[in-house]
């Protein structure tokens, strides 16, 4: 039987991350010698609900090879402060979204996302049905369930390592401690991987019970009078304030332990895209046009246990821990928390590191 060619449009949303150019270009070059035809959606969800859509039709030489190490993503995130789905109360992104999804005459979609355009496409399924929705999954969080690993997270935590040593070297020259904040949002896989990797002597994250009085104590028994000490962002101390780091270095300065609290910040969002993230994109650029070409819908491609295959949205979605999204409200969205049978939690603690 002939294969049908097929219209199919690529878009990538969310906050951006490195591995965006990299898939793009092994979606682009995978469906255009299977005889697809590529589009790319500028600007992401946002950008589909415009009045007046930027598409691009995309060869070989749109997103040429050279290109797959760059981060940021050639099509575009989108504008948080466009017209968005999240706060867009009138339905008009909708209808926007709808009739643009007709008149462009696509096939099919390919939506580069995190759990939020995850969840959000999900719950809105309806705006998809007169097309395929295929989504592949990318954050440097790496907080979308039934998935052991997200597009962008190997060069997140490779950039981070390669900030903290850096940082290790001026710390040994004033037997100082850096107290490095991570990305992450509310869950603790970038602190945890990076920070195990950057040789962290306390690791701090939010899934687990870890009291400043016993972190100060550890430090203060360390062998070396300098290193460091990640901490993610989605930690709290309780009764207290502010950024967690900034509370410990204020607490630390006080009782006479020289530290800093350093923030990376959006520089661990991008970086040359590194060798794992450039292989997981091939993966799941070939798993999601086969799944276009297999009328597969309402999906996204996952790699678990070394195994790459789609599984139902639905299924993503229900299998997380449902969380309000903390700048939205009212927005729900499934999340992926480090599990307490972690192997590397028992890795760090074998390693005498404070988690
Ligand atoms: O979800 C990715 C992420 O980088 C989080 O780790 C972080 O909390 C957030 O996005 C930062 O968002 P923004 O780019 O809007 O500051």
């Amino acid at each position: 039987m002939e294969k049908s060619l097929k219209r199919i449009g690529i878009m990538s949303t969310g906050g951006d991350c490195s591995g965006l150019n990299s898939v793009i270009n092994r979606l682009v070059y995978s469906g255009l010698s299977r005889g697809h035809k590529m589009f790319g959606i500028l600007d992401g969800t946002d950008g589909l609900s415009m009045p007046k859509p930027e598409i691009i039709e995309l060869n070989y030489k749109t997103i040429p090879p050279e290109y797959m190490r760059l981060s940021g993503s050639f099509l575009k995130n989108g504008n948080p402060n466009a017209l968005n789905y999240r706060t867009d109360k009138t339905g008009q992104f909708q209808k926007n979204m709808k009739a643009a999804i007709l008149k462009l005459k696509l096939d099919a979609i390919i939506l580069i996302g995190g759990n939020g355009s995850l969840s959000l496409a999900n719950t809105h399924a309806s705006d998809y049905s007169s097309i395929q929705l295929v989504c592949i999954p990318k954050t440097i969080d790496m907080d979308i369930p039934e998935t052991d690993i997200t597009l962008g997270f190997s060069t997140a935590v490779n950039e981070l390592v390669k900030y903290a040593d850096q940082l290790l070297l001026t710390a040994r020259s004033h037997h100082r401690w850096f107290i490095v904040q991570t990305m992450g949002r509310d869950s603790g896989f970038l602190c945890l991987h990076s920070g195990l990797a950057a040789g962290a002597r306390a690791i701090l994250i939010p899934e687990s019970k870890w009291k400043l009085p016993k972190l100060m104590e550890h430090i203060k028994k360390e062998p070396l009078d300098y290193g460091l000490i990640f901490v993610a962002e989605g930690c709290t101390i309780r009764g207290r304030s502010g950024k967690v780091s900034d509370i410990i270095e204020r607490d630390f300065t006080k009782a006479g332990i020289s530290c800093r609290a350093v923030f990376p910040e959006h520089l661990q969002r991008v970086g040359d895209t590194v060798a794992t993230d450039r292989i997981v994109s091939a993966e799941f650029a070939v798993c999601a046009l086969d799944a276009i070409e297999n009328n597969e819908t309402m999906v996204m491609v996952t790699k678990k246990q070394g195994i790459i295959k789609t599984i139902s949205l639905q299924n993503v979605v229900v299998s997380g821990i449902i969380v309000e999204d903390p700048n939205i409200k009212g927005f729900f969205m499934s999340n992926e928390y480090v599990s307490e049978k972690d192997p590397l939690l028992k890795v760090a603690k074998d390693l005498k590191i404070f988690i």
